[in-house]
């Protein structure tokens, strides 16, 4: 699975639009009724660029998924999810599950998990009572 969605990821982002920062991003991700992929999407007014985890995330949930059990994030150099994509993630899956970085070439850079990434995070379930 992880081989497929590393192959998801690394064409996703061959469809980056990010013209300003130059730093192409795909991301996929395996979840309870198939796998999505997203790109980074950059827009002339910076603060409304949107990053290739949350375009994965929203069109796996618009898709109609609730459950986000693999992540993978594509970069040049295996960057990793920023704060906000760690946020959105913890959202949707349990604090084990996988995210893996891979570079440009789809060599794994490091492995980690939702949980590790975001620790102690406010979830839906600090909202149930
Ligand atoms: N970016 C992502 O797509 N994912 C991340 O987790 C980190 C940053 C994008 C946002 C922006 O388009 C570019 O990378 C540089 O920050």
């Amino acid at each position: 699975m992880t081989t497929a969605l590393i192959s998801l990821a690394l064409h996703a982002r061959e469809n980056a639009y990010a013209p300003y920062s130059n730093y192409g991003v795909g991301a996929a991700v395996s979840t309870d009724i198939g796998v999505f992929s997203g790109c980074n999407v950059e827009n002339a007014s910076y603060g409304l660029c949107n990053c290739a985890e949350r375009t994965a995330i929203f069109s796996a949930v618009a898709a109609g998924a609730r459950t986000i059990t693999a992540v993978v994030v594509a970069t040049r150099d295996g960057g990793s999810p920023c704060g906000a994509c760690r946020q959105v993630l913890a959202e949707f899956a349990e604090p084990d599950c996988p995210v893996v970085c891979v570079n440009e070439t789809g060599y794994v850079i490091f492995q980690t998990t939702v949980g590790a990434l975001l620790p102690a995070a406010f979830t839906p379930r600090n909202l149930t009572r």
